[in-house]
């Protein structure tokens, strides 16, 4: 009996002297050092995670940023490891840069695999170099400009659309019935050759489907189900139907993809909605390499906030909320591109950059410019004072009053003579 307690008496002391020395080994190195979101803003067991999620999209990271710099620990949800949330543009470059040492969290990939299947956006290491190397050719900038007369072919339909419903009256539309159905019918034409148009079966589908998961995704369950898969991996595996079943999109698409292979080759990809920001743990030490001065131990985690790299005051000057196109043709306008963040195009960060960028962004780009032209050239828009926000659900979207996909704009038809 003595011998069981003294047993027990040595375990419980070398488990608490050895966590009290990690403790103090983490409080003593360059990552516990760094500064900290507020404890008194974390909840006890859904940590600063749920308060970023809850409020608008880079409201938080944005405050903190302010209050502590550009690179702090946040505290995660069920007493995970703290993550570091880095907007520094040299450390997030550096990340982003070693696609292959940085990974995904693994937590997304149950969630990556129903949106996508196991395509670009999920694979990892060789298989993702592989697989990037496939699809790299369509969408080199010779294959995006010939998609531009198919492109303006869908954008066209949807200016008829609108002008119908105009009735030649100025009414208000929301525009997230409107954009989500031309975009979608752009990818079906250029990615598939085949007919996404709102008015088809399978276009109605992946457009309801989609509406659906916009409301979804706000909800406290999809907050909190990647988190617990994270913890408990076998949870992905349960027979619920809504963690088994594949999404409208990811069936609608294997379908076509099916039919597809039938026939001579084809250009296959697959659709992935956007984000408000991108994740990654490191999968190895950073062999003394660092990160803005932080040595890298394989888990670390980082968050990369897009928004707040794109409106941080302090490189893009007192005005970086606010909406001033000129930056970019007034001369001496903007920062030095050596202060900006990196990426693909205008110095923004919303489509990452190096191995992973965002291999859409040609296409993404022309698609907004076009469409931007094809508007403004034939309608006038006003605001209709209702407050529109923005929340990540599953991609960033504009919500009204707590409803999501919601845009009002109030359109005026301009005549042609
Ligand atoms: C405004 C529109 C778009 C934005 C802001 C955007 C943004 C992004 C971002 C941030 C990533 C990196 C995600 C991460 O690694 O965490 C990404 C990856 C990707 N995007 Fe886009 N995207 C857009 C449009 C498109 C379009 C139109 C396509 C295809 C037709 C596309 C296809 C992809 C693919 C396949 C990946 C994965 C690339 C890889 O991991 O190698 N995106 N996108």
């Amino acid at each position: 009996m003595v011998s069981f307690l003294s047993v027990a008496a040595t375990g419980i002391t070398s488990f608490v002297l050895i966590h009290v020395a990690r403790y103090i080994s983490f409080r003593l190195s360059a990552r516990g050092k760094l500064p900290k979101a507020p404890t008194s803003e974390a909840s006890w067991w859904l940590g600063h995670d749920y308060r970023v999620a809850k409020n608008e999209v880079g409201v938080e990271y944005g405050r903190w940023t302010n209050m502590l710099g550009p690179v702090y620990r946040i505290k995660s949800a069920l007493w995970q490891s703290e993550v570091v949330v880095i907007s520094d543009h040299l450390g997030v470059k550096h990340i982003i840069d070693q696609a292959y040492t940085y990974i995904k969290s693994p937590a997304f990939q149950p969630l990556l695999i129903k949106l996508g299947g196991r395509g670009l956006v999920w694979a990892e290491g060789d298989e993702h170099r592989f697989q990037r190397k496939m699809v790299s050719p369509a969408f080199s900038i010779s294959a995006i400009k010939k998609m531009g007369p198919s492109v303006m072919i869908c954008i066209d339909k949807m200016i008829q659309r609108i002008q119908k419903e105009c009735n030649d009256k100025p009414t208000v539309f929301n525009m997230c019935d409107y954009i989500p159905a031309c975009t979608l019918e752009i990818i079906g034409q250029v990615g598939f050759g085949y007919d996404f148009g709102p008015e088809t079966p399978n276009g109605k589908a992946i457009l309801g489907a989609w509406q659906k998961d916009v409301q979804l995704f706000s909800t406290f369950s999809a907050f909190l189900a990647p988190i617990l898969i994270s913890i408990f991996p076998w949870i992905a595996k349960l027979p619920i139907k809504e963690l088994q079943e594949d999404t409208t999109a990811k069936k609608v698409i294997h379908m076509i993809g099916h039919e597809l292979l039938q026939e001579p080759p084809n250009m296959i990809l697959r659709l992935h909605p956007t984000s408000h920001d991108t994740s990654r743990v490191a999968i190895r030490d950073d062999n003394g390499e660092t990160v803005t001065s932080i040595p890298v131990k394989a888990g670390d985690s980082f968050i990369i906030p897009f928004l707040v790299m794109n409106s941080d005051a302090q490189v893009w000057g007192p005005d970086a909320h606010e909406f001033v196109p000129e930056r970019w043709i007034t001369e001496g306008a903007l920062p030095s591109g050596s202060e900006l963040p990196h990426g693909p195009y205008s110095h923004l960060s919303n489509f990452i950059d190096g191995p992973r960028v965002c291999i859409g962004w040609r296409l993404a780009v022309q698609e907004i410019k076009l469409i931007l032209a094809s508007m403004i050239k034939n309608f006038e828009f006003r605001d209709t004072g209702v407050k529109v926000e923005k929340y990540f659900s599953p991609s960033v979207e504009p919500f009204v009053n707590g409803e999501g996909a919601q845009l009002p704009l109030q359109v005026i038809p301009i005549q042609h003579h």
